[in-house]
């Protein structure tokens, strides 16, 4: 019997981000089709291109992965790449990152194209396949024309939160790389409720949740439609349950929480800051506006950031997925970008 007091956690790291379950459930069929793209290089012949593309939260990022594991311990003459393009926004960056998965240190004083030169030579010996991570970040997307021209044998994954997005960025893209489309909906509450409730039992310790807890963390998570904020409400509600020393996670708790996690989606960050949390709330109330327009409301309502401190706060939401940021080039101040609050 738990004791007032004593953890009702037993493992935390399940409930990670990053954490990684060995089985991906009710994503069957979108990995068996990503796999079928795949399956060409198992014969030497080039494999299909495919756009991934859904809502945040909902296993893209863990599918993808989930089938390179899988053939990584299939075969070794298929080299699997990922590259997220957030972190590595330009087609230098993605060189790099491709470089550094290769074990290929001689990258200093190299340029781009000459690094996909060398990546090139890698790779043309076997074959590829590349996943390309929140693709609709990249400010430019030469590394994929380069690697359709240039490497003999490859797969290309794209994922994205913004299919149309993506293809406005670029026309060409489309027809060039003939792209298959595999979406990913929203997991239903059953669904929902099957992954949180074995996240729940490999977790916290076996009767630390009460049923209607567990019920109300589905519900909740179903209504957001982001498993992230799903585990990180289940993160939370332990925590409180466990500060109050109470015995076992119950709804009341979830309810303390459910404030706080709203939209909370934050992509393996801590909580939002207080300043965040009003800019967050300003750009709900004036979405569309750009960030200069933005920066003077905020400044009117009393904030005493600068700029640039407020900019990078905007930059955090963007990529916490609170926000859309888009560029408009050429109005009447120059280049800018406009704001939306996504919901
Ligand atoms: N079917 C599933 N089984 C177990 N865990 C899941 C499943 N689907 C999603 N998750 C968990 O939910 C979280 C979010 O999943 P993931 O990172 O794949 O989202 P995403 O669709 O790539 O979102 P984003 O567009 O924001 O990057 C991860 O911690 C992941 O482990
Ligand atoms: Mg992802």
């Amino acid at each position: 019997m738990l004791q007032s007091g004593e953890s009702l956690v037993k493992n935390e790291q399940v409930l990670d981000f990053d954490y990684q379950p060995k089985l991906v459930k009710f994503r069957e069929s979108q990995q068996f089709a990503i796999a079928d793209c795949i399956k060409p290089l198992f014969n030497s012949k080039n494999g299909s291109n495919v756009l991934v593309f859904g809502s945040s939260g909902i296993g893209k990022t863990l599918a993808c992965n989930h089938v390179i594991t899988e053939l990584e311990q299939e075969t070794d003459l298929i080299i699997p790449v990922y590259v997220n393009c957030w972190e590595n926004n330009t087609t230098y960056k993605v060189a790099l990152c491709i470089c550094q998965q290769l074990d290929y240190p001689f990258t200093q004083n190299k340029k781009g194209i000459e690094l996909f030169e060398v990546i090139a030579e890698n790779m043309n010996q076997k074959s590829a396949v590349f996943i390309f991570d929140e693709i609709d970040k990249a400010e430019d997307l030469d590394f994929l024309y380069f690697i359709n021209q240039k490497i003999l044998r490859n797969c290309i994954v794209l994922i994205t939160n913004y299919k149309d997005k993506l293809f406005d960025m670029d026309t060409r893209l489309r027809s060039r790389l003939f792209l298959d489309i595999i979406e990913f909906k929203k997991y239903t509450l059953e669904e929902t409720e099957g992954i949180l409730k074995e996240r729940i039992a490999y977790a916290f310790f076996p009767e630390a949740w009460s049923n209607e807890a567990v019920e109300l963390a589905c519900q909740k998570t179903f209504e957001l439609g982001d498993i992230r904020c799903g585990l990180l409400m289940l993160k939370k509600a332990g925590k409180t349950a466990e500060d109050e020393g109470a015995l076992k996670v119950e709804p009341c708790h979830i309810e303390k929480i459910l404030s706080k996690v709203d939209k909370y989606s934050v992509k393996g960050s801590s909580d939002l800051d207080k300043e965040t949390r009003d800019i967050l709330h300003l750009i709900k109330e004036n979405g569309g506006k750009t960030t200069t327009e933005l920066y003077e409301l905020f400044q009117k309502n009393g904030g005493t950031s600068v700029y640039r401190t407020f900019y990078r706060k905007i930059k955090t939401l963007e990529m916490n997925k609170y926000l859309l940021v888009e560029k408009v080039f050429g109005g009447k101040n120059g280049n800018t970008s406009t704001v939306q609050y996504m919901k």
